[in-house]
């Protein structure tokens, strides 16, 4: 390989690392909003959730943010897909790098658990950012504090009435988990802030992240499934 391409795909690495680790940080927000829905279950009108979902839905701030959060999930999907065809052409069969970030087992199948995300993202657009949105119409509203806003939470709560909605969310979120076990310390990795001393501890919190995120989420579907 020449040296322009290894600079260009080490280039790669380190944007598609950056953007990894700033989804991580946008999934930990996106979970602590959602779990609001699980406080008023029952309730109807889901203020917790609502209102929170209506702040962001109305912040010039978050507005921008959400464009920047879309251009990041296209760039590391992009370079992801690049860098894994590149992988494939200029690899002999069967060939693994001892003792790199590449030796867990879910290295393995990043290209593969990455390709469910997308398909999960895309339900997931269908399911809830176009309905808030309302590309998709039939969104109702409700009045919390006085002010009118959409009932996002009955959307979730709906959707996960469904058993094939709830079904396909678990098996992919669990995906997400292998995905983000993998692809956290790998981040680091490509950062070049993987070394003998730090090694273990990110490793260690790259379970901690995965698990949490997962779990997080699935425990979502699986409890409004099993109150209603
Ligand atoms: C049980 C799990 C989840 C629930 C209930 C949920 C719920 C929602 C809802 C209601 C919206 C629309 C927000 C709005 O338009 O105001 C949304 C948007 C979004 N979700 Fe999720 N989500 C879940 C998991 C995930 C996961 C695992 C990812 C990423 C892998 C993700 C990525 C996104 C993105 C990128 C958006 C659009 C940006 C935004 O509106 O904030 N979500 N989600």
């Amino acid at each position: 390989m020449s040296n322009k391409r290894v600079y260009s795909s080490l280039t790669k690495k380190y944007v598609m690392s950056l953007m990894g680790l700033f989804l991580i940080t946008f999934l930990f927000v996106h979970l602590g909003l959602n779990l609001s829905v699980l406080k008023d279950l029952g309730s109807g009108d889901y203020p917790t959730f609502n209102e929170a979902a209506h702040f962001m839905a109305t912040n010039p701030f978050i507005q921008v943010f959400q464009w920047v959060l879309f251009a990041a999930f296209l760039i590391h999907i992009i370079f992801g897909l690049i860098l894994q065809f590149q992988n494939w052409a200029s690899r002999p069969k069967g060939y693994k790098v001892k003792g790199s970030a590449e030796e867990n087992i879910f290295s393995q199948y990043m290209i593969h658990t990455g390709i469910v995300i997308f398909i999960f993202l895309v339900i997931h657009f269908v399911n809830f950012f176009m309905v808030s949105k309302g590309i998709i119409p039939g969104i109702q509203h409700v009045k919390i504090n006085g002010e009118e806003m959409e009932n996002l939470g009955k959307v979730i709560v709906d959707v996960f009435h469904n058993g094939y909605y709830v079904t396909f969310y678990v098996l992919a979120l669990l995906l997400l988990g292998f995905h983000l076990d993998h692809g956290f310390q790998s981040a680091f990795q490509s950062l070049g802030l993987q070394n003998k001393k730090y090694g273990p501890f990110i490793k260690g919190l790259g379970h901690v992240v995965a698990i949490v995120l997962a779990l997080g989420f699935i425990i979502i579907p699986l409890v409004i499934y099993f109150t209603k």
